[in-house]
């Protein structure tokens, strides 16, 4: 989604901007656009839709010469993709240029009102509405541009990242933040500014994350200054960015996401490292250790998380209720804010989220902690809101996933959920010693198994050749393969774009079993686990009916491979981990089919990697 870059400094403005924006692709987005302050003052703003390159197309013979800069990716919520409503935007005057991410609720309420005043307005966009306003103030008040733009988000309701510059002010950035990610790096006279640390990683692992409702005042030459919207100077914390460049780069792979899905042995050892100890007899996870009273008392957890972290959290429900007997509710964090959500202080709250900054699980953390829940963040990248907005939680540890396609971080979260019911388990005594040991130091195992199961990787090519032209998919499972199932549908559609169902397999009948013909290819993920002999009769309800069956199977299985016209055979692994294992070749399935039919898997159409708006 939207992205964020800005620079103050004696560097290449542009290069900074124009490299940053291609790092932040990645989120998903439809046009660019940057601003550059001249060293005499010029402001110049210059904007292309589509991609980043024909930005750098469009700048080509421009005046690039400047100090300071901001520069968008944006991806459509108010107004078309299109040059003009790209950011930055003017104000009508053409003193100012700003960038936005998110969503300003009351655009319509402030644009009445500043026509009334007689301002014109050129675009359909709620940030035009923004710069307008704080431009009216800036005049209007005869003030600085920080205080008019604290000022205006004063009256401002809604999410917002933005960045303001202004014309015969050549060094000076002010940004701000309110439920939408910004963060400050800091150089040797140098500042810069991006919605994550990866468009200036080269130049400083010094970051300052903004807050909520603050203010930041970048001037060359002067510290970085946070105020916040009273007027109030705030303290700035420096962090260390904890990311390299070499995790951004694709380390001769074709795809971010086929690296991502390799990587997956040596993410799942990263995210287990220190925290599986004593060959599987201890399970250390701080952010339960140190809030142990919370999840001995707890009446009942309530994950909430968005699309492939939905997923994960119903894998962990499965988890968390068959280790440590506590209730669990699994919720769309997009529902639950809006569903007057019944949460007592003896209630967990647990929020799941890859980029740590969806923004309606934001939201539903917020809503947990008002009615005092106690809330447990689950999350990818150090530093985002989610993990500082949550009482406690776990990193999953996987590295920077740039794929739109979730890959490493969903088995990085079903692993942290898995460590994570052991560890409570094993503080509940809800699971004999014996058991906890048992299904740990099989976990130690896993990054080997995975690598086992990645070995597929060719016959899955050969098959994804006979099902590229399928204009539909259902996906089946029982038990811990059904989230698994609605993963694999899930990631076949989102790069696919062919339409897939994931559905649990007993419930084919009562539906989707009309759907099945012979075009209809199923897939059908039926490890050896308790429900095997049930999945079996599935496997035969869909033969009967002439449909055409890719089967995950566990290795040496003999009955499925009759019936079946495809199996993958994966590792023997005790049934809470198969989920862990059989979602390695649905992910490579999705990806072939994929790359067959010419799609961008990195950057499929209309999604974002980080959905900062609601
Ligand atoms: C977007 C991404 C998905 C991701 C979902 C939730 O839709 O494309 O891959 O699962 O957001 O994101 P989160 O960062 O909260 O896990």
């Amino acid at each position: 989604m939207c992205g964020i870059v800005g620079y103050v400094g004696g560097g290449s403005v542009y290069n900074v901007l124009i490299n940053g924006l291609k790092r932040l692709e990645y989120r998903g987005y439809d046009s660019a656009g940057m601003a550059l302050v001249s060293p005499g003052g010029d402001l110049h703003v210059y904007k292309a839709k589509g991609k980043v390159s024909n930005l750098e197309d469009f700048c080509a013979d421009k005046n690039l010469e400047a100090v300071a800069g901001i520069a968008h990716t944006r991806w459509a919520t108010h107004g078309e993709p299109s040059d003009s409503n790209a950011h930055p935007h003017y104000s009508e005057d053409g003193e100012l240029a700003l960038v936005h991410n998110g969503t300003i609720e009351n655009y319509q309420l402030l644009k009445d009102a500043l026509a009334q005043h007689g301002c014109k307005f050129h675009t359909e966009t709620d940030t035009e509405v923004l710069v307008q306003l704080i431009e009216y103030i800036r005049t209007t008040n005869e003030c600085e541009l920080v205080d008019a733009v604290r000022e205006a988000l004063n009256q401002v309701v809604g999410a917002y990242a933005m960045a303001v510059v202004e014309k015969g002010n050549p060094d000076t950035i002010i940004a701000a933040r309110k439920s939408s990610p910004l963060v400050v790096g800091i150089g040797d006279d140098e500042t810069f500014l991006g919605s994550d640390g990866t468009p200036f990683i080269e130049y400083t692992n010094k970051v300052v994350y903004v807050d909520d409702d603050q203010i930041a005042v970048i001037k060359r030459g002067e510290p970085l200054k946070l105020i916040n919207l009273k007027g109030s100077e705030e303290k700035v914390n420096v962090k260390k960015l904890e990311l390299s460049i070499t995790q951004l780069e694709k380390g001769g792979y074709p795809h971010f996401m086929l690296k991502e899905i390799f990587e997956q042995p040596n993410t799942l050892t990263d995210s287990i490292r220190g925290r599986i100890v004593e060959g599987g007899r201890r399970i250390i996870l701080n952010g339960v250790m140190d809030h142990k009273d919370k999840f001995l008392n707890a009446n009942r957890i309530i994950i909430v998380a968005c699309g492939t972290s939905w997923h994960a959290s119903l894998l962990g429900k499965q988890l968390l209720q068959d280790m440590c007997g506590i209730p669990v509710e699994v919720e769309y964090a997009s529902e639950f804010r809006y569903s007057n959500p019944v949460i007592t202080p003896r209630d967990i709250v647990i929020a799941v989220s890859q980029s740590g900054e969806t923004a309606d699980t934001l939201a539903a953390i917020q809503i947990a902690k008002s009615k005092g829940a106690f809330v447990y963040g689950v999350s990818n990248v150090v530093g985002a809101s989610i993990p500082r907005e949550t009482h406690s939680g776990t990193y999953i540890h996987v590295g920077p996933e740039i794929g739109v396609a979730s890959t490493k971080a969903f088995t990085g979260q079903v692993l942290v959920f898995t460590m994570m019911a052991l560890a409570i388990a094993q503080i509940k005594g809800s699971m004999e010693q014996k058991d906890i040991e048992a299904v740990a130091g099989c976990l130690l195992r896993i990054p080997d198994l995975v690598k086992e199961t990645l070995r597929l990787n060719d016959d899955i090519q050969r098959l994804s050749l006979i099902y590229t032209y399928a204009r539909n998919f259902l996906y089946l499972g029982r038990g811990y393969s059904y989230p698994v199932a609605l993963e694999g549908a899930l990631k076949l559609k989102e790069i696919s774009y062919i339409h897939a169902e994931g559905y649990p397999a007993a419930e084919m009948k009562h539906g989707p079993i009309a759907l099945i013909d012979s075009e209809m290819p199923t897939v059908i993920i039926a490890p050896k686990d308790h429900l095997y002999e049930k999945i079996v009769s599935n496997v035969q309800q869909v033969k009967s009916r002439g449909g055409s069956i890719i089967a995950i199977v566990t290795k040496g299985d003999t009955t499925i491979r009759e019936l079946a016209n495809h199996v993958l055979e994966v590792p023997d692994v005790p049934e809470c981990l198969t989920p862990l294992i059989t979602s390695i070749p649905l992910q490579l399935l999705s990806y072939y089919i994929a790359i067959n039919k010419g799609k961008n898997v990195d950057m499929p159409r209309n999604l974002a990697k980080s959905v900062t708006v609601e």
